[in-house]
C-alpha cells in the first residue's frame, strides 16, 4: 500500500492549482492548495507536509523566499519549484537553495509523477538514515538517554570515564530522573557488556523473599525449596548487579550486602559453602543516604562501601534546556511510525512545558507526551490540548498583561491572583523550602507562611 503523503501546492494561478490538486488526489496523494507563500508557510507550521510544490512568482512571499524559509524551518520537506518554460537561471538557483527538482510550465504530468516518486524515495532514505545513525550512536554510548544540557553532558562524561572500571557506583536522583538508564549506560559501556546486567528492586521485593532472591537457596533450605536455586548475585556473575532503591533495604540485609561488597562471596540460604562471584555493583536511590545514615536508618559502613563513585542525576527542572529535545523524541517514540501522526508541538505549548516544574521529572514528561499523542492522534500539539497544570502560568500571565478589560475588573482579585502566582513560583523554585522561598521574594518567613495559609496554596 502506498504511504500516505501530503502535498502542499502554492500557486497563485487558480487553474494550474486546481489541475495539480485534482491530478495529485487521483494519484492517491493528499493535496492542499494555497495562493501564496505566506499561506503556505502557515500550513507548514501547523500541519504535517511531506512535499511542497511551489510556483516561483507569487504575491506576498514568492517561491524563492518561501523555499529558503522552509529549508530553514523544516529540512525534511521536499520542495519542487515550478518555473517558467525558459527560466533556467531560477531553476538553478532554486536547486542551490535546496529544492529537490524543478517543474517547467506547462506542466507535464507524466514527468511530475516520476519526479515525485524519485523525490519521495530519496526523502525516505534520508530519514531512515538519520534514524539509523541515531540508533547506532545510541547503542554505542548512552542507550536511549537524551540530554544536551551542561548538567547532563557532565553526567555523560562521568559515565564514559568510569564505565570500564570495576568500582562500585551509586546513582542519586529524584524519582523519574533516569537513574536506571544511567545504570544501563554504565553496564553497556563496560567490558562486562556481553555478560548479564541483573536488576534487583530492593524496595519492591518483600524482605522474607529478598534474601533468597539475592543469594539463592539450597534444596530443602525451607518449606517449598524443592531444588537449589541461584540468586541474583550468582546470575550476575561476570556481569553487573543493579541494586535499585537500595535506601529501602532492611538493616538485616544491609549487613549481608556489605559482606558481598567486601569479600565478593556469600552463602546461599540454607547453605554452608561460600560462593565466590565476580561482579560489578551499581546501586541507585532517590533517598538522601547521608541523611538516612545520620538518622540511623542506613549503615554507615555500607554507605562508604557504596559511595565510591557517586553520580547525581539532576532533576528536570534544573536542566530545562533538555525539554525541547525530550519532547520531540517522545513525540517520535509514541507516533511509532504512524503516518497520520502528531507532527509537532506549537511554540506556545512548548513554552508551557518549559515553565512547568516537572516534579515527576522525565517520567512525568514522557507520560504526558504519550497521553497527548494518543488523545490527539494527528496535527500539532497546541496549548488547548494541555492539561491545566501546564497552562495555569500562561493564563495568569495573560490576565496580567491584558490590563483592565473595558467592563472593569476587581482590583483585589487581580492582586490576590498575582500574589498567588508569585508565591507558587517561589515555592517551586525553592523545592518547597519556605525559608528559601521567602528569601527569593525578599519577604519575612512568617508573612509568607501567613499568605500561603490565607491563599490556600498547596
Ligand atoms: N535522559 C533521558 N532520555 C530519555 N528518556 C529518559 C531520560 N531519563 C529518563 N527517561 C525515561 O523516563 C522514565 C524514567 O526513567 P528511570 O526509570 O530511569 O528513572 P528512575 O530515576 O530510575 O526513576 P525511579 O526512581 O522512579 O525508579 C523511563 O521511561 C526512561 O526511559
Ligand atoms: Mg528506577
Amino acid at each position: 500500500m502506498m504511504r500516505h503523503v501530503t502535498i502542499l501546492i502554492a500557486e497563485d494561478d487558480r487553474e494550474t492549482r486546481q489541475l495539480l490538486i485534482e491530478y495529485l488526489i487521483q494519484e492517491g496523494y493528499e493535496a492542499i492548495g494555497v495562493q501564496n507563500g505566506q499561506e503556505a508557510l502557515s500550513v507548514i507550521r501547523n500541519q504535517h507536509v511531506d512535499v511542497l510544490i511551489t510556483d516561483l512568482k507569487m504575491p506576498k512571499l514568492d517561491g524563492m523566499r518561501l523555499l529558503s524559509k522552509v529549508k530553514k524551518e523544516n529540512q525534511r520537506i521536499v520542495v519542487l519549484m515550478i518555473t517558467g518554460f525558459a527560466c533556467v537561471n531560477s531553476a538553478v538557483r532554486a536547486m542551490k537553495l535546496g529544492a529537490e527538482d524543478y517543474i517547467t510550465k506547462p506542466i507535464n504530468f507524466e514527468e511530475l509523477r516520476i519526479q515525485l516518486t524519485k523525490a519521495l524515495e530519496k526523502q525516505s532514505i534520508k530519514s531512515e538514515n538519520i534514524i539509523l545513525k541515531k540508533q547506532l550512536k545510541d547503542k554505542d554510548v548512552f542507550g536511549d538517554m537524551i540530554g544536551k544540557s551542561e548538567l547532563m553532558e557532565k553526567v555523560f562524561q562521568l559515565i564514559e570515564k568510569i564505565a570500564d572500571a570495576d568500582s562500585t557506583v551509586i546513582i542519586y536522583g529524584e524519582s523519574g530522573t533516569g537513574k536506571e538508564l544511567v545504570a544501563r549506560a554504565i553496564h553497556y559501556n563496560s567490558h562486562r557488556r556481553n555478560k548479564p546486567l541483573v536488576p534487583v528492586n530492593c524496595g519492591a521485593i518483600p524482605e522474607e523473599l529478598l534474601e533468597s532472591e539475592l543469594f539463592g537457596h539450597e534444596k530443602g533450605a525451607f518449606t517449598g525449596a524443592h531444588k537449589t536455586r541461584l540468586g541474583r548475585f550468582e546470575l550476575a556473575n561476570e556481569g553487573t548487579i543493579f541494586l535499585d532503591e537500595i535506601g529501602d533495604m532492611s538493616p538485616n540485609l544491609q549487613v549481608k550486602i556489605l559482606r558481598v561488597l567486601q569479600q565478593h562471596e556469600f552463602e546461599r540460604v540454607g547453605g554452608v559453602q561460600s560462593v565466590k562471584v565476580d561482579i560489578r555493583v551499581i546501586a541507585a536511590t532517590h533517598r538522601d543516604l547521608e541523611k538516612a545514615v545520620a538518622m540511623g536508618k542506613f549503615r554507615e559502613d555500607l554507605y562508604y562501601r557504596l559511595n565510591v563513585i557517586p553520580i547525581v542525576v539532576p532533576p528536570l527542572r534544573e536542566r530545562k534546556s533538555d525539554i525541547p529535545l525530550l519532547v520531540s523524541s517522545f513525540i517520535d517514540k509514541f507516533n511509532d511510525g504512524k503516518v497520520k501522526a502528531i507532527s509537532d508541538i506549537s511554540g506556545e505549548a512548548l513554552e508551557c512545558f518549559l515553565k512547568y516544574n516537572w516534579p515527576g521529572n522525565v517520567r512525568e514528561l514522557e507520560n504526558m507526551i504519550e497521553r497527548l499523542v494518543v488523545l490527539k492522534c494527528r496535527g500539532v500539539i497546541n496549548v488547548e490540548d494541555l492539561p491545566e497544570k501546564l497552562t495555569v502560568d500562561l493564563k495568569e500571565s495573560q490576565q496580567h498583561s491584558a490590563g483592565i478589560p473595558s467592563d472593569g475588573t476587581s482590583f483585589s482579585t487581580m492582586v490576590t491572583n498575582f500574589e498567588r502566582q508569585l508565591i507558587t513560583q517561589a515555592l517551586q523554585k525553592s523545592n518547597g523550602v519556605k525559608n528559601k522561598a521567602a528569601k527569593l521574594l525578599n519577604m519575612n518567613r512568617t508573612t509568607l507562611v501567613e499568605k500561603i495559609k490565607k491563599l490556600e496554596i498547596q
